[in-house]
This record gives structure tokens, sequence and C-alpha cells, in this order.
């Protein structure tokens, strides 16, 4: 549930028209809706209501605009970060270093001892020679770095291939089969406790069932792991519970569902949990509002362009992802239409043969469900600027991220004397 409702013929943000937005902002622009947050934050809180204090560190990558994560951080939740710079954007919106977890596969020394001197709650480790390389840099500030390994449980989490990562052959986490091996060489290290095991196996997760199968391999390590004698206190369930986008697929599992899956196969593990959900917090929350530029024919059907391109929105033309495009001020006539960006690629596509309202040059169209995943993966691009970010609490609104003028692009290069010369 999100709330960018149609009132008086027109989308309504909470109580902010989008028309009211776009006009004062310039379009393209990303708009959140702060009571959509707050709602699903509770919603999967609520999931895990079973469960004793669990720690929900939401995945920064998802969504990482400050004003975002410090609405999140004022809601209780941690963070997943996945480099220093998450980790410097986490730490400056509020979010406690005790409830900052650490993933992703090319951690550097100074990310490292970034995080240890924040004092975070866990790294996730992926890798043998990071294991070593963390227990040194450690050592070397006098400390022992918390860790879980991200195991890879050799699971098909059946969504799209390029953001599975729960297969043998990716690039996440140790061979499961090799777990008790690598937990046997990184207790010989001085420079880390082994505290726990994590598991992540992709996102936009339509089926529990993958889930819970990675779970329950999870659940049979934990219990090997501690008849070898080690002291495992928590597990990191990782995120990838996926979020409606075509109103014509079926609804993926709610964050209840998840919720009872977790407690279930989780009982009497005796540990704590994290959990590092992403898009099911923000994904619902954002749209991406963008101006009809105008409207040409095509061979078949006309072809919508509009002024947010793939710079803006990289999901459908990356993998082929489907957003809901609706027009802000429906026309109550509906047709066919191609709708892209003012891109130079034929990737620069939202959508084909799209059944639409009808919409003409100078209209709002908006792109549904573009809080997670949308403005993070943003770039210039064809020079264009990066997409400015609104976001909408009630009646209020503010610019939290504003549109750069394309001269402070355009001067962040420099050209050297001797090419002039
Ligand atoms: N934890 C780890 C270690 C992750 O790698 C991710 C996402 C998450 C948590 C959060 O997953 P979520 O709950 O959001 O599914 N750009 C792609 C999604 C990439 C996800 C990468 N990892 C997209 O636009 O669909």
């Amino acid at each position: 549930m999100d709330h960018f409702d149609y009132r008086d013929g027109a989308m309504h943000v909470e109580q902010v028209p989008l028309d009211t937005i776009a006009d004062a902002v310039g379009t393209p622009v990303y708009v959140y809706s702060t009571a959509t947050l707050t709602r699903h934050v509770t919603v999967f809180r609520d999931a895990l209501g079973q469960i004793d204090n669990p720690l929900i560190a939401f995945a920064v990558k998802a969504n990482p605009n400050a004003a975002v994560l410090a609405t999140l951080a004022k809601l209780g939740l941690g963070a997943d970060v996945v480099s220093g710079g998450e980790l410097l954007r986490a730490v400056a919106a509020g979010i406690p270093a005790n409830r900052i977890v650490f993933s992703g596969v090319g951690k550097t020394q100074d990310e490292m001892r970034l995080a240890l001197d924040h004092g975070i709650f866990q790294f996730n480790l992926e890798s043998e020679p990071e294991a070593e390389m963390l227990s040194a840099v450690a050592l070397s500030m006098g400390k022992r770095a918390p860790v879980a390994y991200r195991i890879n449980p050799d699971v098909d989490a059946g969504t799209h291939a390029k953001i599975s990562t729960g297969k043998s052959e990716n690039k996440f986490g140790i061979p499961y089969d090799r777990a008790i091996a690598s937990y046997a060489a990184a207790r010989d290290l001085p420079g880390l406790d082994v505290q726990g095991v994590a598991v992540h196996i992709g996102s936009q997760l339509t089926d529990l069932a993958p889930l819970e199968a990675a779970f329950v391999k999870v659940g049979v390590l934990v219990k090997a792991l501690r008849a070898q004698g080690h002291d495992i206190r928590t597990a990191d369930l990782g995120g990838g519970l996926g979020v409606p986008y075509d109103p014509a697929e079926p609804i993926p599992p709610s964050p209840a569902a998840y919720g009872a899956m977790v407690t279930r196969v989780t009982q009497g593990w005796n540990l704590r949990l994290l959990f590092e959900p992403g898009r099911v917090i923000v994904g619902n929350a954002g749209a991406l509002l963008s101006r009809v530029i105008r409207v040409k024919q095509g061979a078949s059907q006309p072809f919508v362009i509009v002024d947010a391109a793939m710079n803006d929105l990289l999901r459908p033309s990356l993998y082929d992802a489907w957003h809901d495009i609706r027009a802000v001020k429906p026309s109550g006539t509906r047709a066919a239409a191609n709708v892209v960006g003012p891109v130079c690629e034929t990737g620069d596509t939202f959508a084909m043969g799209r059944d639409l309202d009808v919409v003409q040059a100078g209209d709002l169209v908006a792109f549904m469900t573009a809080g997670a995943y949308g403005a993070t993966m943003a770039n210039t691009y064809n020079s264009r600027a990066l997409t400015p970010e609104v976001l909408v609490s009630g009646n209020q609104w503010a610019v939290v991220r504003p549109r750069l003028p394309l001269e402070t692009l355009i001067a962040g290069d420099s050209v050297p004397d001797w090419v002039n010369s």
C-alpha cells in the first residue's frame, strides 16, 4: 500500500498534488512519501513481532538519500552498507554504529578501518582472503572485528539473473560445503570475533520457498558450527522480499507471510536475527515524476517521449523491469503507446505497447514503485543532470536533493594545459 492517490482528478502524494512539485522543482524528479515509508517499516516490524529483538538493517543501496535514511533512523532501523560511502551516509543520518552491518565482496582496507573506527555491529565476510585482511587491519588498530561469514547456499532465488546472488556460480559468499573449514580457519585469526552466519540469495523474490530453503541451510550450519565450539550469536537473513510492480502479476508474499515463515524456521535457534530489507521498505514509497516532451507517431503505436530517461531510472533498460506508468491527470481515454526517454539508445525505453491514458505534450506522468533502486542508480549519461529528489510528509514537502545546474556537471572535468597547447 502507498500514499499516491487520485483526488479531484489529479494524483497526490499524501496531501500534495504532484503537479505542484513538478511546477516548482521541474521534471524529472523523484518524489517520496514519508507516510508510506513509515507504514512499510511498521508492517515489516510487526511481521517480525514474534521474534526477540530483531535488528532490521535497511539496505542503504536501495535508497541512500539523507532525508530517507534520517526518516528510517528515527523509526529505529539500522543499516546494511556495502561501501565506505554508505557507512558515512548511515552514520550521518543518525543510525547508530551498533545497528550497522557491512556486506559486500570487495571491502578495502580503508573501508575496514573506517568501519572498525565507528565500531559497527558486524562485518559480513565473503571470502577467506577477506577474513585474513580484516583480521590484520583490526589487529593493527588493537581491535577485534565482529564477523559473520556470508554463506552461498546454492539456492536459485527464481528472480532476474542479474539480481540473483545465492547460486554457487555467483560471486557472493563462501561455498556452503566449505563453510565448516572456513569458520575453523577464521577462529584462528586473532583479529576476528566470529559471531554469526549470514545469507542473502537475491532481490525481488516473489516466492518464499527459496528463502526458506536458504534459511534451513543456515539453521543446519549454525548447529554444526556450535557443535564445533563456535559461539554463534547472530544469523543475518538478508533482504530480498519482492514488491508488486505489475498489477497483472500475482502479488508477492506479504511481509506477514515472510515473518511467519521466518518465525517457524528459526524456532529454537537461540540467537539474534538480523534482516536487510531494502526494496520492501522504500519501493512503493517513491515515484519518478516526468513530463511528456512530445508524442511522435510510430510505425504502429505512438511514442510518448518523456523527459525522464534511462539515466534517471535504469531498471527497465538493465533488467527489463516493469514500472506502472500513470498519467498524473488521467484523460479518461486509454490507448497503447511506447514510452521512451530522450537518450540516444533504443534501450532507453520504459514500456512498449503499454495501455496508458492518452497523454499529450506537457502532461505529467508518474513511474510508480521507483523508491528503491531508482535515484540511487541514476547517473549523468548524455550529460543530463542528476535527478533531484523531494520528500513529502502530509501537506509539507521539501527538496532533499536539488537539481544541480549543468554548469556544475561540466565544471567537474578539467582540461590539462597540454591539450590546448
Ligand atoms: N542485503 C544484501 C547483501 C544485498 O546485496 C541486497 C541487495 C539487499 C540486502 C537488499 O535487497 P532487497 O531487500 O532490496 O531486495 N538494482 C537491483 C537490485 C539489486 C539488489 C542488490 N542487493 C534492482 O533495481 O532491482
